[in-house]
């Protein structure tokens, strides 16, 4: 049910926008308010009439009324909603979505927006599968949108292919479970490490490794999503996340994220999650001045770093589910479950170096998680978005 809950709709100008009245009549009769937010072009398709007489609010086009000047805040709209909903979402909307303009209501709302943002996309075939199209979704994708993917059948055109919106009463079940995730963490507190550790050589060298902290902060944004509150210790990264409910703790060498993760472990967290790239080793001794090039050859003495997750996972305080991460190259299953054992992890995620599009760096991630109990659940190649849905979606069943 959607009792309670502020529904923004935002139609474009698709033959697509008759199943808006029917996703507006799904939305009122499960409880939520809706207000409808129309593009210019979108009133050639359907009646601002028959939106407002669904909705029970007057519909929303221009930045204000010309009659007797009331305006029609973008900025309050967004404040006002739970979930912005854009459907049908033309090509060109969502191009400029992608691309930040803002040249109509619908799209300034879309940038104030604070609350998520899902959309539908609605267009013939080839428009839907052209590269430009794909990327700007994908654009989307990565930035937290929520794509409602069209399915496949007969087109305004009268070709057959994949481009028809979804049907009203889907999105209208996808919005339900959307609420329904977005509470399923509520009072939970998570502890994630995320991305790698650099460890100086000299004022201006260090070993470190290709870790980007996507998969990390992923299953930190993800968490945060579900109304779980985060606390994300963060090795070096470029990886943002603008979410109040995730707190970031930055470090930048394993002995500092030792450090860190040990005393946040100590307040007991009820889920913590194990994905940074840890400096096995680091110089044993750091020259305060920049060393000399000399000779062809020279070497560096590393000391083992200690090991954040046996500490955690053996400790006699040991609280709630902790997981880890195992990134391999070889005998990947074997070694996967090996560092689960001597971690004393409930779970280990591995992912292997030999799948295309795996591990460090890319979007996308292929991984297997372990139980102790000795379950094995296989993933297909998904977003890093999709893995940490998975990841989470597997803790949510045994917390
Ligand atoms: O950051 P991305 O570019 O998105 O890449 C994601 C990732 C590949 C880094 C991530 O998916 C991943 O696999 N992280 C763990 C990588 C790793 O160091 O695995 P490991 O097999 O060396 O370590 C096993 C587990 O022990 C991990 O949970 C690790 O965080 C933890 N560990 C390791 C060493 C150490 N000193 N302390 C630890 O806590």
């Amino acid at each position: 049910m959607l009792e309670g809950k502020n529904i923004l709709l935002g139609i474009t100008g698709s033959i697509a926008a008759y199943k808006a009245a029917v996703l507006v009549r799904c939305l009122v009769k499960r409880g939520a308010k809706v207000k409808v937010l129309m593009t210019p072009s979108s009133k050639e398709f359907i009646t601002p009439l028959t939106m407002a007489t669904l909705s029970g609010s007057p519909i929303l086009t221009e930045f204000f009324n010309p009659e007797n000047g009331e305006w029609n805040s973008h900025v309050k709209l967004g404040l006002w909603a739970d979930l912005y909903v854009i459907a049908p979402a033309s090509a060109n909307t969502i191009a400029k979505m992608a691309n930040g303009i803002a040249d109509n209501l619908l799209l300034t709302t879309y940038l104030s927006v604070r609350c998520p943002v899902m959309v539908a996309p609605a267009m013939d075939m080839d428009m839907y599968s052209h590269p430009t199209n794909i990327e700007n979704l994908n654009k989307l994708a990565s930035i937290g949108v929520d794509i409602a993917e069209p399915a496949s059948g007969e087109l305004a055109s009268g070709l057959e292919g994949k481009g028809r919106m979804e049907e009203p009463e889907i999105i209208c079940a996808r919005i339900e479970e959307f609420f329904k995730k977005k509470s399923s963490l509520k009072g939970k507190r998570v502890l994630i490490s995320a991305g790698p550790t650099r460890e100086p050589i000299d004022p201006v060298r260090y070993i470190s490794n290709h870790s980007s902290g996507k998969m990390g902060y992923a299953i930190a944004s993800e968490f945060a999503s579900r109304g779980a509150d985060v606390m994300l210790v963060s090795g070096p990264t470029a990886c943002k996340i603008e979410n109040s409910s995730v707190k970031i703790f930055p470090v930048t060498t394993a002995d500092e994220m030792y450090e860190k993760c040990v005393e946040l472990f100590s307040t007991e967290p009820d889920i913590t999650i194990l994905a940074a790239a840890v400096a096995d080793y680091a110089p044993a001794e750091y020259s305060t001045s920049k060393i000399k090039k000399e000779g062809s050859q020279s070497s560096i003495t590393l000391r083992k770093n200690r090991d954040i997750a046996e500490q955690i996972g053996n400790t006699s305080m040991r609280r709630g589910i902790v997981a880890g991460f195992a990134l391999e190259t070889d005998n990947e299953e074997f070694n996967a479950m090996e560092k689960m054992r001597r971690k004393n992890l409930d779970m280990i995620i591995l992912n292997s170096l030999n799948d295309k599009g795996a591990g460090f760096m890319t979007d996308t991630n292929k991984i297997t998680i372990f139980s102790k109990s000795g379950e094995r659940s296989e993933f297909p190649l998904m977003t890093k978005k999709e893995t940490a849905s998975a990841i989470v979606d597997y803790i949510n069943k045994i917390v």
